[in-house]
């Protein structure tokens, strides 16, 4: 596999190229949050939203997580074989490519995403990442690394549209990632459920993470479809621009 090191040549030809389209999905409970303060596992939704979450995956050309989720829920990413044959009748690839996001670059080469082959895995760093972890993880994946403290995630997607062919993103967070793409104004779409729980607790974070800071400008969304199952509301929000 490769490693990819980037310096600042952002400003070529790549950076005029139209980027992919960003799909976030999200659970949270009617209080807003995503996860407990001590930050566990997401186990509050029901099996047709894990369900959803798969859907969503499965429609996507790359599927895009932050560090500390892919540590904490010790996900795989890939999709259930009923998806993956609806993906081959499209002309898709089997299962999107797997992006990691990560500024320390510290992941665990042991983690369940690196024990499944069942699409190319990404990752996404800074130079940051320590040189023993550059050696192992770059068997198990195609490494891009740059300079800076954190990863320029414009140039993320561009690199995703121009070098893998990448057209739609399905972002599955956490808020940390989020709140920097919205940030940075590269959401095109909202998946929320709204579970029927409330768990409180300021350290619990909600969908935009633990930040007391405002956004740097609020985001507009448009409701483009709501669904209810049983008593979870499935909602869907174009962002507005
Ligand atoms: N309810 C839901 O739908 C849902 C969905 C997803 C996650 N969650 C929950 O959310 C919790 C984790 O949330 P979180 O906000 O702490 O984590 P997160 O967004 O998954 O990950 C944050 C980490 O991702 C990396 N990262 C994010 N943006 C970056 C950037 N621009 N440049 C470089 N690195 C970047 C950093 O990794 P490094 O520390 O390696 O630098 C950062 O510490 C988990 O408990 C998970 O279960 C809930």
């Amino acid at each position: 596999m490769r490693v990819i090191r980037k310096g600042s040549q952002r400003k070529g030809k790549s950076y005029i190229l139209k980027r992919p389209f960003v799909v976030a999905t999200f659970a949270m409970t009617v209080d807003g949050k995503v996860t407990t303060r001590n930050f566990t596992p997401v186990d509050f939704t029901s099996r047709e939203d894990k369900l959803h979450l798969f859907r969503q995956r499965a429609l996507a050309d790359a599927v895009v997580i932050g560090h500390t989720s892919l540590r904490r829920d010790n996900v795989r990413l890939g999709i259930p074989s009923e998806l993956q044959k609806a993906r081959i009748k499209r002309r898709q690839t089997q299962a999107p490519i797997r992006v990691i996001v990560s500024g320390k670059g510290n992941i665990d080469s042991q983690l369940k995403v690196f024990q499944s082959d069942i699409s190319p895995i990404v990752i996404f760093s800074t130079r940051r990442m320590p040189r023993k972890y550059q050696l192992t993880l770059s068997k198990k994946a195609t490494l891009h690394l740059s300079d800076g403290k954190h990863v320029d995630l414009a140039a993320m997607l561009q690199t995703l549209r121009k070098e893998y062919g990448v057209r739609t993103v399905a972002c599955e967070g956490g808020p940390t990632l989020f709140r920097s793409l919205l940030e940075h104004d590269l959401v095109d779409q909202l998946n929320l459920t709204v579970a029927p729980y409330m768990f409180g607790g300021a350290n619990a974070p909600t969908l935009t993470g633990l930040s007391k800071d405002f956004l740097p400008a609020s985001v507009h969304c448009h409701l483009v479809d709501m669904r209810v199952v049983g008593e979870e509301c499935f909602l869907t929000y174009r962002i507005k621009r």
